[in-house]
């Protein structure tokens, strides 16, 4: 297998990490590309769970190589959380992760301003993680980012912590209503100590990734968030703060198009949301509360219960258009077990009119409702079945119709 980038094409959830801990056996490097510590990736190996926040969640296999790309906002806080809890476990990540001297740093003030920007909003609150990812962002368009290169120079990483600093200060008193608490002496003396422990990580990943191209190395790219919250194509403003598709990982890891071999869409064999925004296909009863308690769809960021739907196809097709995906993988299939029947969004009616198109437009979007096609549930477990010929056949019927309507409608 060569270079593969790995997306979610929902609103994040569907699995990613469970395909990326499958996919990292046959790869060499493992690569965040964008987003930060909003990501929750869970991974369940020899009986424990690990849920990776910064850490690309390869870094469970002995001997394969992690980097955290330029295109991420790196909270290196949480990414040293991490490295420990790795180090207690005995998996050692010294010489095999990296961190681009070019990642912009999720500081204190961008968690503080999140929080405070969201207070602010009296109707339409995000519901973002509060990790500081929009302000991080922000910054960095706004050209007044640090990124973790900078700690290179003391001098230099606390002049701009202090400009910052002054600059924050000023805007919270004049815009928010939430005080700026946060201290700088403290905070020079917490990234002291975070400086110390950080250099040995900070690398020029993008020579780093060059090079191991030119050694015919495989690149596994793990994408974080899903298609529906990209900055650009999602549900905006219900988004997050970062392009989120596949043509993000050439950017925020610094390679060629030309180097990417396939791409693939993580889905979920039904639809959630975490956060606010529409949802045409969203489920507000007691099936809905089933499918999330089945599943266990509960936030691994914030352990908020996720919003629970039907599998949207209209969704999943203009995820595969804007990511050009070559494959899909399908997850949770188990969670539909116990169901009667099954539900597939195949069309919006907006307007009395009906689409097989997404709206690009938040306004058209909130009108539109989801057309069922409706499918009789397999009422048998299938959380064992290893192949697809253990699959009741019912199950089976459910997946082909999903493949027809993803891929030839
Ligand atoms: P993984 O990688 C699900 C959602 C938040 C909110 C919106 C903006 O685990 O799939 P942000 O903090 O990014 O500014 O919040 O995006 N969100 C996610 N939802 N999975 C994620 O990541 C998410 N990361 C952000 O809930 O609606
Ligand atoms: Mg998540």
């Amino acid at each position: 297998m060569a270079n593969v980038i790995v997306v979610g094409t929902q609103w994040g959830d569907e699995g990613k990490a469970k395909v990326i801990d499958y996919l990292t056996e046959r790869s060499d490097i493992i690569i965040r590309f964008q987003g930060g510590a909003n990501a929750g990736h869970t991974v369940i190996a020899g009986g424990e769970k690990f849920i990776f926040h910064m850490v690309p969640s390869g870094i469970m296999y002995p001997g394969k190589t992690c980097i955290v790309g330029n295109g991420v906002v790196f909270d290196a806080e949480q990414f040293l959380c991490e490295v420990d809890e790795l180090s207690d476990k005995n998996i050692d990540s010294d010489g095999r992760l990296f961190v681009s001297d070019k990642a912009h740093m999720v500081l204190p003030y961008h968690k503080l301003e999140d929080r405070a920007s969201e207070a602010l909003k009296e109707g339409g609150k995000i519901g973002t993680t509060c990790r500081g990812i929009g302000p991080a962002y922000a910054d960095k368009a706004h050209r007044n980012g640090i990124r973790t290169g900078d700690l290179n120079d003391w001098d230099s990483f606390t002049r701009l912590l202090k400009e910052n600093f002054e600059h924050k200060k000023k805007f919270f008193a004049a815009f928010y209503t939430t005080p700026f608490d946060l201290k700088l002496e403290e905070t020079i003396e917490k990234y002291r100590l975070i400086r110390k422990r950080l250099l040995p990580f900070l690398a020029d990943t993008t020579e780093y990734i060059f090079s191991a191209t030119k050694q015919n190395k495989r690149l596994l790219f793990e994408g974080a968030q899903g298609t529906f919250l990209d900055i650009d194509h999602g549900t905006y403003p219900f988004v997050t703060s970062s392009n989120t598709i596949a043509g993000s990982a050439c950017t925020g890891a610094g390679i060629g198009p030309p180097c990417i071999d396939h791409i693939i869409g993580i889905v979920k064999a039904y639809t959630t949301r975490v956060g606010n925004g529409p949802f045409p296909a969203e489920l507000s009863d007691e099936t809905g509360e089933q499918i999330r308690q089945n599943g266990g769809e509960f936030g691994a960021t914030t352990g908020r219960p996720r919003r629970c739907g039907w599998f949207d196809s209209v969704m999943v097709r203009k995820a595969i258009q804007l990511n050009g995906i070559t494959r899909l993988a399908l997850t949770k299939l188990d969670v539909l077990d116990k169901l009667d029947e099954i539900n597939i969004c195949t069309h919006y009616e907006i307007d009395g009119r009906t689409t097989a198109v997404f709206p690009s437009d938040l306004q058209t979007l909130k009108k539109a409702k989801p057309v069922y096609e409706t499918m009789p549930g397999w009422k048998e477990t299938t959380a064992e079945c290893k192949t697809l010929d253990n699959l009741p056949d019912r199950t089976i019927k459910y997946i082909t119709r999903l493949r027809e309507l993803c891929y030839d409608t």
